[in-house]
């Protein structure tokens, strides 16, 4: 899988490699937490790289929108690839996730017949747990797990119980989510980490990119629109080269959205002001933004009740070393 384009997200990315790095010592669990296309997936994805990279097995599930709400559908996506190791759980937690999964379990007439009985909640989100640091046994593992916020409810506060848990095992859990829907990992006492927009020569880079062809003055206007969010870096010279036409037609301060856009910034992109004479139902090219009021400069650390001590432990297989932080 190709890496993505990572600018001006140093400072995240370090720390999250150096969980990775000392999970010999000890897991844990970051939420990264930001606005729509503020670069949360691109982020994960480059953590998920370094984890392989050091030789982690990564685990990964994502959240849809218009997805399955099925109970436990994240879930089952995220552990079918170690579901081998569930033949070392206790047999009530091995029926128990078997059962949530929707995968048949294997007969042992030792253990008697199966109840039939729904399994609670619990048991399923302590057997997720036994099983992920079963599996992580025999290599430590990052659990990946984007978009938190459209996974099932089910999943959700499943892995919601084994982020808060794994300080003591090779795993460590990084999830993204956005800010504005809150959910059990943002209300579990986890370490988050909240992007904020680009700094200004990221963003600069990013759009020259994406738009090295536009004049100065125009990526100049494309850049106070962003406020260093990076889908609107990415997808604002699109919208500028469509909104001009062949003709050429000159720039207004106004910067056009497109489609991309006003799906990511759903339901708030009501509140942008839009060119006068437009109505609702005009098509999304038409709509001139203003960004949210929220498009923040800064990245924030949120203090976390579980922050864990810098160690000097380190996981040494793969490339890792406590150097490498670039
Ligand atoms: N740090 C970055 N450097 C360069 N491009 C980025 C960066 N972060 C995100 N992007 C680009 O911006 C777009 C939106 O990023 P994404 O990670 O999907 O946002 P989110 O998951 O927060 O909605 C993608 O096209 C991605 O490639
Ligand atoms: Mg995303």
């Amino acid at each position: 899988m190709p890496v993505p384009l990572l600018l001006g997200r140093e400072a995240e990315l370090r720390l999250l490699r150096t969980s990775i790095q000392e999970v010999a010592a000890g897991g844990g669990a970051t939420v990264i937490v930001g606005e729509a296309g503020i670069g949360k997936s691109t982020l994960l994805s480059a953590a998920a790289e370094s984890a392989r990279e050091c030789g982690l097995q990564v685990l990964t599930t994502a959240g849809v929108e218009s997805g399955s709400r099925l109970p436990f559908a994240g879930l089952r996506q995220l552990l079918l690839p170690v579901l081998g190791s569930a033949q070392g759980l206790p047999a009530a937690q091995r029926r128990a996730l078997r059962s949530a999964l929707g995968v048949p379990d294997r007969p042992d007439a030792s253990e008697g017949p199966d109840s039939g009985a729904v399994p609670g909640p619990f048991l399923i989100a302590l057997a997720t747990l036994n099983l992920l640091t079963e599996a992580a046994a025999d290599c430590p593992l990052l659990v990946a797990v984007d978009d938190v916020q459209w996974l099932d409810q089910a999943s959700q506060d499943a892995l919601a119980f084994v982020a808060r848990r794994v300080q003591g095992d090779p795993v460590v859990v990084v999830a993204t989510t956005r800010s504005d829907h809150p959910g059990p990992f943002l209300t579990s006492g986890l370490r988050e980490l909240v992007l904020g927009g680009l700094d200004a020569g990221s963003a600069r880079d990013v759009l020259r990119r994406h738009a090295g062809e536009l004049s100065v003055g125009d990526r100049e206007r494309i850049l106070r629109a962003s406020q260093g969010n990076p889908l609107a870096l990415v997808e604002l010279p699109l919208a500028w080269r469509a909104d001009r036409g062949p003709a050429g037609r000159p720039p207004s301060e106004a910067v056009p959205l497109n489609q991309r856009l006003e799906a990511a910034f759903a339901g708030r992109t009501a509140d942008l002001p839009r060119r006068s004479g437009t109505s609702s139902s005009s098509p999304p090219s038409t709509r001139r933004a203003t960004p949210p009021r929220s498009w923040s400069r800064r990245p924030a650390w949120r203090a976390s009740h579980s922050e864990s001590t810098p160690s000097t432990r380190h996981w040494t297989p793969g490339c890792c070393s406590s150097t490498d932080d670039g």
